[in-house]
Parts: structure tokens; C-alpha cells; sequence
């Protein structure tokens, strides 16, 4: 078969349109789909007490049954999945799951990789040392500090004058017993994990010290899958009047930890 050139441009240049739709229209499941399905299948890391954490075989913490009550707001159950922290906000891109919830600080920079539901709760890294000579960011000049990979705390940590080395680590777990063992001067973490480990193992000797930097928490869906998200929010309101946020908040953390 021939084909004129006028011809064969126009159909290169169809060619070309429709595969720009095909790589960029997201393949996530529009709320609609979900609803349909009435499964929303949530992933996070199951790491990070008192946030997402495992309880013998049994996935519990606050994100756990802020997403549990999410979900029965929008008329959906949740099908749980565990996954390492840097695997959770690229399998949104993957649609492997719906939505994330693991502590996911709002950056600029995730903001460009996916969308960002209203934030479930504020807090932010806390300097965490075995001694109360390290308590600011200034103390840690000359010292060694241990964080999660891929977090905030390490974004922030980095920022830091004078530090003289960061140890990260693929679970926040790692970076708390490094400190533990002396392995490093310093950990920096969320202000509720801190507490709760200290919790936890009272004899740890840990002493929380002042505040990194502040963030705001959100649950994260598929870049632009904006009806997902909003859905969320209006769940997240929903809970934020009736009662039911303040009762999980009480339940994990003695206060309302809610943003303000
Ligand atoms: N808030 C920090 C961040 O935004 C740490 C989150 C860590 N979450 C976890 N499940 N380990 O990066």
C-alpha cells in the first residue's frame, strides 16, 4: 500500500497523540471504580509504632484505624497491604494500591510524584539523643545522627551545619537502635514515635529533645486521582466533627493530635 506523505504524517502524528494519552493518563481506579468494587485496598509500612505497626501478626496504630474509619465514612472496607517505606508512594504510580497512609509528610517534592488527600494529623522530627547535652539542632554539630531512608527526617537532618555524618536506614526501627547501641550521638524522628518508644522501654534512658522541623501528614493517592482524594478529605471531615477522629486520637495519644 501506498501512502501519500500528507497522509502517512497525519497518521504518525495520531500515532503520536494517542500514545502521549496512553503514558499519561493514569491508570488509577477513579472512586467511582472503588465504590464498585467497595474495597479500598490501602498500603502502608507497618513499621512505625504507634502510626502503622504490627502487633504479633496483627497490623494496628493510629493511621490503621484512621483509614479503617475513612473508608466506613465513604461505604468501603479496606484491603490492607504491608510493603517497605520507599515501595509505597511509587506503587501509586504502579496502581498497586489506592492509597497510601504512613506518616507521609507533605513535601513539594512528593507533591510532584502524587496527590496529597487534607492532612490526618500534624507533628514533626524531634532530636532524640541518650543524653540531655543533645537536644537542638546546634548540639548536633560534630555528631552522628541516624534516620529512616527516604524521609523528612533525612531531608531535614542534611540541612543541619556542621553535622559530622548521617546514618540512614531502611526502617525507622534500625535508626532507633543504632542510637540505643551507641552506634550514633543522635536519632530524629516523629515526635509520637519517640514517645511511644520511650514508652515502651521506660530504662532506655532516651531523652526527646526540641523539635526538627514541623510537618503536616497526609494520606497520598495517584498523581491527579483527584476524586480519590477528595473523597478522603470529605471522610477525614466528616470524622474531624462527629467525634470518631478525637476518640482514635485519645486512644493512641492522650491528646487530640489533629492539625490546627
Ligand atoms: N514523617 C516522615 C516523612 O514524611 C517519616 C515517615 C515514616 N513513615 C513510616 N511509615 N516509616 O518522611
Amino acid at each position: 500500500m501506498t501512502l501519500t506523505l500528507r497522509t502517512r504524517t497525519v497518521l504518525i502524528a495520531a500515532l503520536v497523540i494517542v500514545g502521549i494519552g496512553l503514558a499519561s493518563s493514569s491508570s488509577a481506579r477513579p472512586i467511582e471504580q472503588i465504590r464498585k468494587t467497595g474495597t479500598l485496598v490501602v498500603a502502608t509500612e507497618g513499621q512505625f509504632a504507634p502510626f502503622n505497626y504490627f502487633e504479633g501478626a496483627k497490623l494496628t496504630g493510629f493511621e490503621i484505624d484512621i483509614a479503617e474509619a475513612l473508608a466506613a465514612k465513604m461505604g468501603l472496607k479496606v484491603e490492607w497491604k504491608t510493603f517497605g517505606f520507599d515501595a509505597l508512594l511509587t506503587g501509586l504510580q504502579q496502581d498497586r494500591w489506592d492509597m497510601v497512609i504512613a506518616s507521609h509528610g507533605i513535601t513539594e517534592e512528593r507533591a510532584k510524584a502524587v496527590t496529597f488527600a487534607d492532612p490526618h494529623y500534624c507533628s514533626g522530627g524531634v532530636i532524640v539523643a541518650k543524653t540531655d547535652a543533645i537536644r537542638s539542632a546546634k548540639d548536633l554539630a560534630g555528631k552522628v545522627v541516624a534516620v529512616q531512608t527516604g524521609t523528612t527526617y533525612l531531608d531535614n537532618v542534611k540541612k543541619v551545619p556542621g553535622l559530622k555524618d548521617v546514618k540512614n536506614f531502611p526502617q525507622d526501627n534500625n535508626a532507633r537502635a543504632a542510637l540505643m547501641t551507641g552506634r550514633v550521638d543522635a536519632w530524629v524522628v516523629d515526635k509520637f514515635v519517640a514517645k511511644a518508644a520511650l514508652q515502651t522501654d521506660p530504662k532506655s534512658g532516651l531523652k526527646i529533645g526540641d523539635f526538627l522541623f514541623i510537618e503536616r501528614i497526609a494520606p497520598a493517592v495517584a498523581k491527579g486521582n483527584t476524586g480519590l482524594a477528595q473523597a478522603l478529605s470529605q471522610a477525614l471531615a466528616a470524622i474531624l466533627a462527629d467525634g470518631s477522629y478525637a476518640k482514635i486520637s485519645q486512644r493512641w495519644f492522650k491528646e487530640d493530635i489533629r492539625c490546627k
